[in-house]
């Protein structure tokens, strides 16, 4: 095994989860380059080559079990262990998302890849994270999914506008990671939640205010804890966001 640290970043071929991968490589992390489409994914491993991290690609698609389960069996033959596992890929299931006329498929479909893959792909990973001495997981979460800012004064300015399917997914996908953090209490494994805040990427139609670079910082900084740092926590950039 090597001394090299080794994360995977799951939709790592583009917007944030591209520069969570090209800032760990910088830090001198090996890099799995989770995605699901192979010219994507190949693209971006030689971006990340080209800029001197030691990356390599991960096909992954969230939704697929057996995906899923390949990416453990390549990491696993690459490097028998898994140091951070970053849950970054996400959708938002397009829009308008009123509550009273949301096709409830487009919340099956957001709910599938924001919450249940993040399920799958860490229950796949965890038996390698857990050969780690210092594990992480990050959760791409969003302050659009915390209850107390939605229903704070100034909701729609400081969540974005109403969404049924994606904002409760990163609802959801907190609540998620709290069980996590509670069932492995008794392990050295730091779980937490990041919020990237408004990123200019697909996902927005590049409407957001920061840069991917920008987004990535807060997932970065807690892949990297340092042992005892902080667990069952939901950050952004300036601190704390409340749940
Ligand atoms: N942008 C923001 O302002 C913002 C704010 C808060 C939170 N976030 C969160 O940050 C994360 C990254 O978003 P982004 O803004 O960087 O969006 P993005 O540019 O659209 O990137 C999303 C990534 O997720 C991948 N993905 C989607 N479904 C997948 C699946 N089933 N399996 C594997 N990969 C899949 C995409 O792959 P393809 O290229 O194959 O589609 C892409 O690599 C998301 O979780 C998002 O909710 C973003």
């Amino acid at each position: 095994m090597s001394d090299k640290k080794i994360a995977l970043v799951t939709g790592a071929n583009k917007g944030i989860g591209y520069e969570i991968a090209a800032g760990l490589g910088a830090l001198g992390w090996s890099v799995g380059v989770g995605a699901r489409e192979q010219t994507r994914r190949d693209a971006a491993v030689a971006r990340l080559r080209d800029a001197g991290v030691n990356a390599f690609g991960v096909p992954l698609d969230v939704t697929d079990d057996r995906s899923v389960a390949a990416a453990a069996d390549l990491i696993a033959e690459r490097a028998g262990r898994l140091d951070a596992l970053v849950n970054n890929a996400g959708i938002t299931g397009g829009g308008p998302q009123q509550p009273s006329s949301v096709d409830p498929a487009v919340i099956r479909t957001v709910v599938e890849t924001n919450v249940i893959g993040v399920i799958r792909v860490t229950n796949a990973m965890l038996p390698l994270l857990g050969r780690s001495a210092s594990p992480r997981i990050v959760n791409m979460s969003s302050s659009v999914g915390s209850l107390a800012r939605q229903s704070g004064p100034g909701g729609e300015t400081s969540t974005g506008p109403v969404a049924v399917a994606y904002a409760p997914s990163k609802s959801f996908l907190n609540a998620v990671t709290l069980q996590y953090v509670r069932e492995l209490a008794d392990t050295n494994i730091l779980i937490n939640c990041a919020c990237p805040g408004f990123v200019a990427t697909d996902l927005n139609g590049f409407r957001g205010v920061r840069t991917p670079q920008q987004g990535a910082a807060t997932a970065i900084r807690l892949a990297t804890l340092p042992d005892g740092g902080p667990t069952g926590g939901f950050f952004e950039d300036a601190g704390v966001v409340p749940w």
